[in-house]
């Protein structure tokens, strides 16, 4: 294990480090190449069972301030997601209806319309579905989901409102609030910062220590290992080494190798959603940077993407620059594009019953196999994963599928399924099973 990790690291040190002594010049090819991968999406992605229109969105915003829908009629979503403070609430750990503290901190809501999973340890598979977990938790809002629709179906503003998003059945229920709440949820796209004019072309929305600490951040600290893309996040989950007893994803998911493991938080607006990780612990970027240089706690189930780093008073100072730029100086959300929904039809689909993992990437990402078929799914990457299918008609769970393994299934009955990875679940594999005698 020691070895392999040690291995691991060297590779990517190198694979790293090569394209960077041409970007540290100020230009170059490595360098557009690298702030290509932070280039900002061009839309919203919004699901096909839910799409956005921006009466749902208003119903959202209202509900979100809604104390209605906690047991004292004192909390709102946005009690504790206060806008005001890039939807965190500022303190360690939050306090729900009887006063008592979470286990977790409040987290952001910012750019969740991309994320997989939902809540530190992913335990929520969509915004949908997580809207639940607050209103009814006795430690949050403490009012069961029913009560508090029977309160908003009691006005006669909220009938309307509710009609007005979904006319084509005027019901307050369950369902429509949890959808509405969502598709609000989905607008909260992280204003434009200085950073993103950056890439996007003007050379001197930085200035030249927050350059480089852009190219420390890719380079030598490795924060992107983990920390990428323009959201910030792998949507993957890590155990980067806090003390603490917390098992996080591997709780949810009952594997060792992801205990400790916490969602990769996106860094935008950084500056106002202080304090930091799943417990609140650090108070300041410093501290978290004090983490990263010397506070790692040993233990088996740390991240294979996770550096030892040292860094210069210089660079720590280059590093908290960059930092500081992904924090806007408004606190509006970016207006709102909605994504075109990609043509399914036109993408490629392979027929094939050998797929592989390498960089967190299921390649290819969509094939096609016959009904009874074996597909083998190869781990040529660095990293642990955790194949699993959840659907009627296949629940499949390889358990730990460590560098090296390969794990076999096949698919009894026709249709189209999603394969995804429990560690790194922005990992999606799409499977056409087709009848046996039809290829
Ligand atoms: C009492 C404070 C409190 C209230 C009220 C509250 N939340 Fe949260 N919220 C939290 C905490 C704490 C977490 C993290 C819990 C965890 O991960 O185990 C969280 C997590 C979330 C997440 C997951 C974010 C992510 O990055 O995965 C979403 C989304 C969310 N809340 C939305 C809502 C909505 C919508 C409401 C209102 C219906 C709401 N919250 C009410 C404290 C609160
Ligand atoms: C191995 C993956 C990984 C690497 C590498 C990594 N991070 Fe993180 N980062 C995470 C995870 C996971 C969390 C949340 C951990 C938790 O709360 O338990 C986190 C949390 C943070 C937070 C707190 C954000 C918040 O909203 O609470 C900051 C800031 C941060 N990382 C910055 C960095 C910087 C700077 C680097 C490089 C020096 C870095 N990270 C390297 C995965 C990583």
């Amino acid at each position: 294990m020691a070895i392999r990790r040690f291995l691991h690291l060297a590779l990517l040190a190198s694979l790293v480090l090569a394209p960077l002594p041409g970007a540290a010049a100020g230009g170059g090819r490595a360098l557009e190449r690298l702030k290509a991968r932070y280039a900002r999406p061009a839309g919203v992605p919004f699901p096909a069972d839910n799409p956005f229109t921006p009466e749902k969105a208003a119903l959202g915003e209202r509900l979100f301030h809604e104390p209605l829908l906690s047991q004292n009629g004192s909390f709102a979503c946005a009690t504790c997601h206060d806008p005001g403070q890039g939807f965190a609430d500022g303190q360690a750990l939050g306090r729900g209806v009887p006063g008592e503290l979470l286990p977790r901190h409040t987290p952001t809501l910012w750019n969740l319309a991309w994320a997989p999973a939902l809540f530190w340890d992913g335990r929520a598979a969509s915004l949908e579905e997580q809207a639940k977990g607050p209103i009814q938790n006795p430690k949050e809002m403490a009012q069961p989901l029913a009560e508090g629709v029977r309160k908003l179906a009691a006005r006669e503003d909220y009938r309307a409102a509710f009609a007005r998003a979904f006319p084509a059945s005027p019901v307050v229920d369950e369902t429509r609030l949890l959808l509405a709440l969502a598709t609000y949820e989905r607008t909260l796209v992280s204003p434009v910062t200085r950073f993103d004019r950056w890439i996007t072309g003007d050379a001197n929305a930085l200035d030249a220590a927050e350059i480089r600490g852009f190219l420390l951040f890719n380079g030598k600290a490795g924060c992107a290992n983990c920390h990428e893309g323009w959201a910030f996040t792998d949507h993957g989950f890590h155990d980067i080494g806090l003390p603490g007893g917390d098992r996080g994803r591997g709780a949810v998911i009952g594997l060792d190798v992801a205990d400790h493991a916490f969602k990769t938080p996106s860094l935008r607006e950084l500056g106002r959603t202080a304090p930091y990780m799943h417990d609140g612990r650090f108070a300041t970027l410093d501290e978290v940077l004090d983490h990263y240089t010397g506070g790692i706690v040993e233990r088996p189930s740390l991240s294979p993407d996770l550096r030892r780093i040292a860094l210069t008073p210089d660079e720590r100072r280059d590093l908290l620059a960059f930092l500081g730029t992904l924090t806007a100086k408004t606190q509006e959300p970016a207006p709102l594009v909605v994504a075109v929904p990609a043509d399914a039809s036109r993408e490629e689909v392979v027929a094939t019953g050998t797929v592989r993992q390498k960089d967190k990437r299921f390649a290819p990402g969509h094939i096609r196999i016959a009904a009874g078929e074996r597909l083998t799914v190869v781990n040529d990457d660095s990293r642990t994963h955790n194949v699993r299918v959840s659907d009627p008609r296949l629940a499949f769970d390889s358990g730990a599928q460590d560098p090296g393994q390969s794990i076999a299934l096949s698919f009894a009955e026709p249709g189209r399924y999603q394969l995804f990875c429990g560690i790194h679940p922005a990992m999606r594999l799409t499977v056409e099973v087709e009848s046996a005698g039809s290829q």
